[in-house]
């Protein structure tokens, strides 16, 4: 799979960069062309000889040597390559790549390349699971960047936890995945993907809506798109930038939602209703900002359509997914929806749960279908959309 094909592998200053070594000599002994560009920084971990002798290359730390001005140009090393893979990449390199920052060579070359991006995350457990880490991750995913999960284990620190970097032959297997156009399993099957939150308009200035962030139903538009499938988001308010290879509709209110998944059914293999719809709308909307008077006000509302229930009702030989959102009697609310909508599966997210829900990048949920309930543990909200892509794949093995 790799034969012939151009590698940078992009090193930075993190203990693990004693296993680049390793990882480059796998990448070269599977046919593939490596050259290596490293953070200063990394120069303190892995000397520069080990790393030239294992690639047959020169190393390049520097926009130019300084021995003879030889200029290092990232532009050409960026076109040059198939594949740009970063192992390890720090915290601090994940930042900067997040927000373009290119102060040196390995991340103006990043800026660069036109090829396919992948990274493999080595950190402390802290700094892994901070917030800013995590937020830099969604950014990252979202520009296309492949990030190879780091695994879970004894760390330099001593701490035990999740921050490790992938084992070498763990990246070489998925560098390899990236090539391999076979393991784009959902090529050819178009998918719905509803997310964020719903906007109802009450008067010109006011509307009512809910805490959802979208980052699930991104997640997940972001997971069928990279095995091949086709999606169409359509996205309620959300501050998120649309994943590669997804096509987004933007929506306000749930009508509008509702409208433009009935346009789509037609034509998609399933649907994966992540959204937070709102299940009722002002009455009127009124066409001037309301005045405050001295009394108390109530305004009148009306249910809006159940988007996903509609759907089932039409289903055929469609898949159809749903989330419950639940604050209380949740398997008996969640099975009671998954029924009561014609899915095929229900993802399950318990409120009550440390680590789940709105805002941040992680979730605990069940997958619960007529038959089975399978509770996962608490893991990135990519993780989770991995997982529910994983079943749909095996419910449309079943179907077919
Ligand atoms: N849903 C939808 N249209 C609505 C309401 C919900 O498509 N008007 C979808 C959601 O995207 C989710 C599932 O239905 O996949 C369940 O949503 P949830 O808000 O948990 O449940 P509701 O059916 O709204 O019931 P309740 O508010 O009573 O919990």
């Amino acid at each position: 799979m790799l034969k012939g094909k151009h590698i940078i592998l992009g090193i930075t200053g993190s203990i693990a960069a004693y296993k680049s070594a390793v990882l480059c000599r796998l990448l070269v002994s599977a046919g593939a062309e490596v050259k290596v560009v490293m953070t200063p920084l990394a120069k303190q971990f892995i000397t520069p000889l080990t790393m030239a002798t294992l690639s047959k290359n020169p190393i390049l730390v520097d926009f130019f040597n300084p021995e003879n001005g030889e200029w290092n140009s990232h532009v050409s090393l960026g076109e040059w390559a198939d594949c740009y893979l970063i192992a390890p990449a720090t915290a601090n390199t994940m930042a900067k790549m997040a927000s373009g920052v290119a102060d040196n060579l390995l991340l103006t070359t990043y800026l660069s390349a036109r090829c396919k991006v992948a990274i493999a995350p080595a950190m402390d457990l802290d700094m892994y699971r901070h917030a800013s880490t995590q937020r830099n991750m969604t950014q990252l995913r979202a520009d296309g960047v492949h990030i190879i999960e780091p695994q879970s284990g004894e760390l330099a620190s001593g701490l035990v936890g999740k921050g490790r970097m992938a084992e070498p032959q763990d990246i070489v297997r998925e560098v390899e995945a990236m090539f391999d156009e076979k393991k784009k399993s959902l090529q050819g099957k178009h998918f719905l993907v509803t997310a964020g939150a719903t906007i109802e308009p009450i008067d010109p200035v006011r509307f009512i809506s809910n805490h959802s962030s979208g980052k699930m139903g991104y997640a997940v538009a972001e997971a069928l798109a990279q095995r091949g499938a086709k999606v169409s988001l359509v996205s309620g308010r959300t501050a998120l930038g649309v994943p590669v290879g997804v096509e987004r509709i933007d929506v306000l209110s749930a009508e509008q939602m509702y409208e433009a998944c009935c346009r789509l059914w037609a034509e998609v293999d399933g649907a994966i209703m992540c959204a937070a719809v709102a299940d009722y709308t002002p009455a009127v909307v009124a066409d001037q900002k309301i005045k405050k008077g001295e009394d108390d006000m109530s305004i009148a509302l009306k249910r809006t359509h159940d988007i996903a229930a509609t759907l089932g009702e039409n289903k055929g030989s469609r898949l159809l997914v749903g989330f419950a959102m639940e604050t209380e009697n949740e398997m008996a609310n969640a099975e009671s929806k998954l029924q009561r909508k014609n899915m095929d599966f229900i993802v399950l997210n318990s409120l009550r749960q440390e680590g789940a829900g709105f805002r941040g990048d992680t979730n605990v949920v069940s997958l619960i279908d007529s038959e089975s309930r399978v509770d996962l543990p608490l893991m990135s909200k990519r993780e989770v959309a991995d997982r529910i892509v994983d079943k749909m794949e095996s419910v449309l093995v079943e179907k077919n």
